[in-house]
């Protein structure tokens, strides 16, 4: 069994980038420049920004937060975006999701131009991916492709099922492996709540791709000897065993399976670092302006 270390990994893409990074100031270019806009203040949500704009600072990026309150209205939100999307010093923007109910999520992924649209939400950059094209690819997925393509993970014919169909991970991620690329070629399962048998699906899998939010909803008995897991689920606990008093679990259930598994990731430690170094690496691409 060999663990898929998406710490080691995202930290290796980092030095990767700040060294792409230190290349381009050397040569007169300028810092690629992320923006992020945060509404309200749910804790999960400002965990993940204040991480990808401290990760911009590693990297010797600049990066913008900005923050609106939870009852900022829809237009003020894009009408902060349009700005964004006009001012040249900025080539990534992200909106951190969830927004609050009374602001509809599609309309301000759309309002984000693709071209700096580096989460790779965007209805033109989703169409780009599944044709195939250049674009920017939805971190978490692309971050799960690097590790299978850095482990050097064979895909090509494999049996992949996917849990979960969420718009971030789960459907990106079954268009990404059935594609003809390496890492892709898969035959691709994608499975959801309304799914019949699922057990005997997921006995199926040679890559069981695991992203629906239940702790430990993965069991030895889902699964079958030689599989590759990759556990997107990150939910906090209550523990009396850490200093915190709180504890990560994924969507599989690690001990029980990693005995049958060729290649596993860990939670936390696994998908989740790598989500970050991906959103950087869209960042540094369209600094490049290597895209569009
Ligand atoms: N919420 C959960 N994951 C993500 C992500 O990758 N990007 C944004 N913008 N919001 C998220």
């Amino acid at each position: 069994m060999i663990i898929l270390d998406g710490k080691k990994t995202a930290s290796d893409i980092k030095e990767e980038i700040a060294i792409e990074v230190a290349n381009l100031l050397d040569k007169g270019g300028k810092k690629p420049h992320l923006a992020a806009i945060l509404v309200g203040s749910d804790g999960a949500s400002e965990t993940y920004v204040k991480a990808k704009v401290k990760a911009c600072v590693k990297v010797g990026f600049e990066s913008t937060l900005v923050r609106f309150d939870s009852n900022v209205s829809e237009s003020e939100l894009l009408a902060e975006i349009e700005k964004i999307n006009r001012n040249s010093s900025i080539d990534g923007l992200i909106v951190q999701l969830p927004l609050p109910k009374h602001i509809d999520e599609m309309k301000v992924t759309e309002a984000i131009i693709p071209e700096k649209d580096v989460d790779g939400f965007h209805p033109a950059n989703i169409g780009r991916m599944a044709l195939n094209l250049p674009t920017y690819l939805p971190a978490t997925p692309a971050g799960i492709l690097e590790l299978l393509e850095r482990y050097e993970v064979e895909t090509s014919g494999k049996n992949c099922v996917v849990i979960g169909r969420s718009h971030i991970v789960g459907s990106p991620m079954s268009i990404l492996m059935a594609r003809n690329n390496n890492p892709g070629n898969c035959t691709v399962t994608l499975t959801h709540s309304r799914t019949k048998n699922l057990k005997e699906i997921t006995k199926t899998a040679d890559i069981l791709i695991v992203a629906l939010g239940k702790a430990e909803f993965v069991t030895a008995d889902m699964v079958k000897e030689g599989v590759t897991i990759i556990d997107v689920g990150i939910t906090r606990v209550k523990s009396d065993k850490t200093k915190s008093g709180w504890k990560l679990l994924g969507d599989v259930d690690f001990k029980g399976v990693k005995s049958k598994c060729d290649f596993i990731t860990p939670v936390p430690g696994g998908v989740g670092p790598m989500t970050i170094a991906m959103l950087l690496k869209n960042t540094l691409i369209s600094s490049k302006s290597q895209l569009y």
